[in-house]
């Protein structure tokens, strides 16, 4: 039997990125998946299929609204439901074979099925067990349950179950104004959906910067999307063919209903650990069920690590993925390091929403003397052009400094845009530097600089 110097259980961003770096730099590496495929929630039923859906919703939608406003005449466009989700499917198919393929580049075994933790240096699966110097644990999350509501994935689903629905739903109620509530429920709504969002909390997106959260919902609002805020979901009942959502609004405690066909729970995830044997190995979890980790990303039981949606932190692709990389360069004896100050949040709706570092309610906090400069694509040019002014970009700088503290986005590409402010302040950029840098025109990215300049003397076109 072979003996190998990492096992990762989980080929999610976080195991197979791991699993990668650690092959590169030499490590004999192994990976346990329960699933018949690798990539683990994101590839298989989270981010990449909603990516796919809600790039065919907002095309669809395009084709309906804006098509017109460009001189482009397109009779009756129509979804064909089986074939937009195959088209899913299929993407989902590539991604999951890449990972194949990378696994058999990089020599990195796969063995097939859910990986128990013996003790140190022990993973059993099924009836044998393997050997190594460090154990991964990736894991992962799933979705929370909420009260009494029964989730079947099929009337009453989760983010897994709204990728998959047999038919798109008149009426659907979400509970939870997050990012999946938003993605998904922006995608129905795109595809003819009557689309309501329940929230607990008196704006959307916890979290968020807040001037961005109140422009995003009133975006979304324009859209179409109903939320019902400062509301407590309760329960959920079948009548007919329809389910009755139970609410209660927090202000004065009346009891609320709402109908709809089909409702997607969206409150949030937790650690998934389920057959781990994390009791019998001493490994230890803190009160949310998250793996308990030091700076080194090290359970409490020597040679046995944790990383991604398991331990603390955001539940996040690309933050389990930086940990991945990382924990493999310091088991190579390399100084591995995640900086968590600089973990972007996208919202893959449209317009799509993204941050990085500090909001303005955090630095009013930290009683920070801070400089918010804004500019609103309805000056880019570009933006213009593509018929997708709605929303602005937003930096937060130092008032003393002129460093960068954190940047904003809400707008056409903001996802892509927001990369450019994490750059700056990851090399501790000022505005001003990102001002002086050249942006070609006509780009969205302008709408960075001249956010960059409001924060000095003012922006050019607004
Ligand atoms: P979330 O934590 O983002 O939002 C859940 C929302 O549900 C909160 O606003 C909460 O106040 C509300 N809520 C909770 N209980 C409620 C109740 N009984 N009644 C009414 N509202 C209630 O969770 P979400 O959207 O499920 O996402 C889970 C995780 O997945 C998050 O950490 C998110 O960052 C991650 N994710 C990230 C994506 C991205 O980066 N684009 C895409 C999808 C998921």
């Amino acid at each position: 039997m072979v003996n190998y110097d990492v096992i990762i259980i989980g080929t999610g961003p976080g195991g197979y990125v791991c699993a990668i770096r650690c092959a590169q730099l030499g490590l004999k590496t192994a990976c346990v998946e329960g699933r018949n495929t690798l990539g683990g929630t994101c590839l298989n039923v989270g981010c990449i299929p909603s990516k796919a859906l809600l790039h065919a919703s907002e095309l669809f939608h395009e084709s309906n609204h804006n098509f017109k406003n460009m001189g482009i005449e397109v009779k009756n466009p129509a979804i064909n439901w089986k074939e937009m989700l195959s088209y899913k499917d299929n993407i989902v198919n590539q991604n999951t074979k890449g990972i194949e393929f990378l696994f058999k580049k990089n020599k990195i075994d796969i063995i097939k099925g859910w990986g128990k933790i013996q003790g140190p240096g022990k993973v059993s699966v099924d009836s044998k067990t393997y050997d190594c110097k460090s154990i991964i644990i990736a894991t992962g999350s799933e979705p929370s349950a909420l009260g009494d509501l029964k989730v079947d994935e099929k009337k009453v689903v989760t983010s897994t179950g709204a990728l998959t629905l047999g038919e798109i739903p008149e009426e659907i109620a979400i509970v939870g104004a997050g990012v999946i509530g938003l993605e998904l429920g922006s995608v129905y709504s795109r595809l003819g959906s009557k689309v309501t969002v329940i929230e607990y909390l008196d704006e959307i997106t916890p979290g968020l910067d807040l001037e961005t959260a109140k422009t995003f919902r009133r975006i979304l609002g324009k859209q179409g999307i109903k939320f019902i805020l400062g509301a407590a979901v309760q329960s959920a009942k079948k009548s007919g063919s329809k389910q009755i959502i139970e609410y209660q609004l927090i202000k004065d405690k009346s009891n609320e209903k709402l109908e709809a066909d089909v409702i997607l729970v969206a409150t949030g995830r937790k650690p998934f650990t389920e057959g781990l044997n994390l009791n019998g190995a001493g490994i230890e979890v803190n009160h949310y069920g998250q793996i308990k980790t030091d700076e080194n990303l090290q359970t409490n039981v020597e040679g046995v690590y944790a990383i991604g949606d398991v331990i603390a932190g955001p539940m996040l692709a690309h933050k389990a993925e930086d940990e991945g990389i990382a924990l493999a360069e310091m088991l190579a004896g390399q100084a591995g390091h995640v900086n968590y100050d600089l973990i972007p949040g996208v919202i893959y709706t449209s317009p799509e929403v993204a941050t990085v570092g500090k909001t303005e309610e955090e630095l009013k906090k930290e009683q920070l003397a801070y400089k918010a400069g804004k500019f609103s694509f309805i000056g880019n040019g570009r933006a213009k052009a593509s018929l997708a002014t709605d929303g602005y970009a937003k930096i937060l700088t130092d008032a003393n400094t002129d460093r960068i503290l954190g940047g904003h986005i809400i707008g056409p590409s903001a996802g892509d845009l927001i990369h450019e402010i994490c750059v700056a302040m990851e090399f501790g950029a000022s505005a001003e530097d990102v001002a002086r840098t050249c942006h070609a025109h006509p780009t969205f990215s302008e709408a960075i600089r001249e956010a960059a300049l409001a924060c000095g003397d003012g922006p050019i076109h607004a």
